[in-house]
C-alpha cells in the first residue's frame, strides 16, 4: 500500500502543491483524480518557479509516475502546452511517466464558451468561475454526450457526436444565454485531432495500473483539487466547483475501491482565502485583509485574480476534518502572519442569538453568520528561516496550539516560505515520515 490523499480543507490554494511536491521524494506514483486545469499550483525548486495546472506536481521527481484519473476533465492544449514547458525546462515527460486514464473527459472549445457566456449572463449573481469549461465538461459526463479520450481511439464514430455537440452548444449560447459568441465544429475538430495525436499516446488503464502498484506496495499520493468548501455537494452551493474535492473523490476519481487510501492529509492555511464569489464569514475587509493578500501573494495562480483574505475559520477546518476522515492537517504560509499585532481565529458562528458549530444548511444564512472569535498574540519577528518548530517563537507556538485545538486534529506539518526546504514536521506522524524519508 501505503497510499496518501492530499485535500485543501478550505476554499484551495491552501498549498497543497508544494505539499505534495515535498512528499513525493520517495513516492511511486502522484495521482490526480478530480478537477481540471481550474486548478494551479506553484512550486518553487531550487529558487525556480514552476506552474503546473493538470500534470500533478510528482512530474518534477525522475522517480515518479504521475497519472490524470478519469474523475479529470482534460483540456487537451493545456496538457500538451504543460508537457512542453517542462521539457524546455528538462524535465522528462514520456508516456512512461505520464498516464492518463483512457475514461478522462476532455474540455473542448465549446465548454469554455459556455463556461463564460454563462458568467456574462449571470451578471451580479455569477460564480466567479476560473472561465476553464469545468463545469460544462462535467454536465456533458453526466449528460452522457462527452468525449472521452477513449474516444480519440475512434475518430470516424466521434464525427457526428462532436457535431452534434458543437451544435447544440451554438444553439444554447444563442437562444438560451442571448451572447455573440459561436464555436466553429472545425475548430472544435482540430483540437480533437491534435489530442489523439498528442495526448493519445499517454492513454492508459489508469484504474489497472494503479491497482497493480498499490497490490506491488508502491507509494501513492492521489492529489486533490480545490477545496473542501468548493465540494459541489457539501460546500457552500452554488459558490462551488462542479466535481466533489474530498477524500471520497479518489475513489471514483480513479476505479479504486474505498480500502485503498491509508491516510488522509488535510492542508490548510494559517489564515483563510477564497477567491470568486460565495460566502466568507471571517473575510477581512479592512487593512489587516490587505497586508495578508499582499504578504501572501494571494493573487490566483489560474486567473491572476486578487483572492479574498480574512481570519482562519475553525468552524470550516472541523467541517474539513469531518467530511474528509482528516488524519492530520498541514498548516501553510504561517510566516504571513508575522508583524500583525493580534490574532483571531473563529471558533464558532453566531446566528440570530444562537451558538453554532458548524455552517448553517442555506446559504442566505452562511451569508449572516457572525464569527465568534478566540483572540491571540501575534509574534513580530520573520519566521520565514525556521526549520522546526523549536525555531519559532512562542506565539506561533501557541497559534498553531490553538489550532489544533480548536478544530480537533493534529497539525503534523508547517510551511514557512514557498521553498520546499521550509516544510517540516510539527507534531510527526511515522506514516508521512515514510514519504520523506
Ligand atoms: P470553476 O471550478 O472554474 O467552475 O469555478 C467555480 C468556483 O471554484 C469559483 O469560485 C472558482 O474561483 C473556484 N475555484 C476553482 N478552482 C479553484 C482553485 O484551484 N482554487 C481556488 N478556487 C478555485
Amino acid at each position: 500500500m501505503p497510499a496518501l490523499v492530499v485535500i485543501g480543507a478550505q476554499w484551495g490554494d491552501e498549498g497543497k502543491g508544494k505539499v505534495v511536491d515535498y512528499l513525493t521524494s520517495r513516492c511511486d506514483m502522484a495521482v490526480r483524480f478530480q478537477g481540471g486545469n481550474n486548478a494551479g499550483h506553484t512550486l518553487v525548486v531550487n529558487g525556480v518557479k514552476t506552474k503546473l495546472n493538470l500534470i500533478p506536481s510528482g512530474i518534477l521527481r525522475e522517480a515518479t509516475t504521475c497519472l490524470i484519473g478519469a474523475g479529470v476533465v482534460l483540456n487537451p492544449e493545456v496538457l500538451m502546452g504543460e508537457i512542453e514547458a517542462l521539457r524546455a525546462a528538462k524535465v522528462k515527460v514520456e508516456p512512461q511517466r505520464l498516464l492518463i486514464d483512457f475514461n478522462t473527459h476532455l474540455i473542448l472549445p465549446y465548454h469554455i464558451a459556455i463556461d463564460g457566456a454563462r458568467e456574462e449572463a449571470k451578471g451580479q449573481n455569477k460564480i466567479g468561475t476560473t472561465g476553464r469549461g469545468i463545469g460544462p465538461a462535467y454536465e456533458d459526463r453526466a449528460a452522457r454526450c462527452g468525449v472521452r479520450v477513449a474516444d480519440l481511439l475512434a475518430l470516424r464514430e466521434l464525427k457526428a457526436r462532436v457535431d452534434e455537440n458543437t451544435e447544440h452548444a451554438n444553439r444554447y449560447l444563442e437562444h438560451v444565454l442571448g451572447s455573440a459568441r459561436r464555436v466553429g465544429f472545425e475548430d472544435v475538430w482540430q483540437v480533437i485531432e491534435n489530442a489523439a495525436s498528442h495526448v493519445l499516446p499517454f492513454a492508459a488503464d489508469g484504474s489497472r495500473v494503479l491497482d497493480t502498484a498499490l497490490r506491488q506496495g508502491n507509494r501513492v499520493i492521489f492529489e486533490g483539487a480545490q477545496g473542501t468548501l468548493l465540494d459541489q455537494s457539501f460546500g457552500t452551493v452554488p459558490f462551488v466547483t462542479s466535481s466533489h474535492t474530498l477524500a471520497g473523490a479518489v475513489t471514483t476519481g480513479c476505479g479504486v475501491g474505498p480500502r485503498s487510501v491509508d491516510y488522509v492529509l488535510g492542508v490548510a492555511k494559517a489564515y483563510s482565502t477564497r477567491v470568486g464569489s460565495g460566502p466568507f464569514p471571517t473575510e477581512l475587509s479592512d487593512r489587516i485583509g490587505e497586508t495578508i493578500r499582499e504578504k501572501g501573494a494571494e493573487f490566483g495562480t489560474v486567473t491572476g485574480r486578487p483572492r479574498r483574505c480574512g481570519w482562519l475559520d475553525a468552524v470550516a477546518l472541523r467541517r474539513a476534518v469531518r467530511l474528509n476522515g482528516l488524519d492530520s492537517v498541514m498548516l501553510t504560509k504561517l510566516d504571513v502572519l508575522s508583524g500583525l499585532e493580534s490574532l483571531k481565529i473563529c471558533a464558532s458562528y453566531e446566528l440570530d442569538g444562537k451558538s453554532l458549530d458548524d455552517l448553517p444548511v442555506t446559504l442566505g444564512d452562511i451569508g449572516r453568520v457572525v464569527p465568534v472569535y478566540q483572540e491571540l498574540k501575534g509574534w513580530n519577528e520573520p519566521i520565514d528561516q525556521a526549520r522546526s518548530t523549536a525555531q519559532l517563537p512562542e506565539a506561533a507556538r501557541s497559534y498553531v496550539k490553538a489550532v489544533s485545538q480548536l478544530i480537533g486534529c493534529p497539525v503534523s506539518m508547517l510551511s514557512v516560505s514557498p521553498e520546499r526546504s521550509a516544510t517540516f514536521e510539527h507534531e510527526g506522524s511515522s506514516f508521512l515520515r515514510d514519504f520523506v524519508a
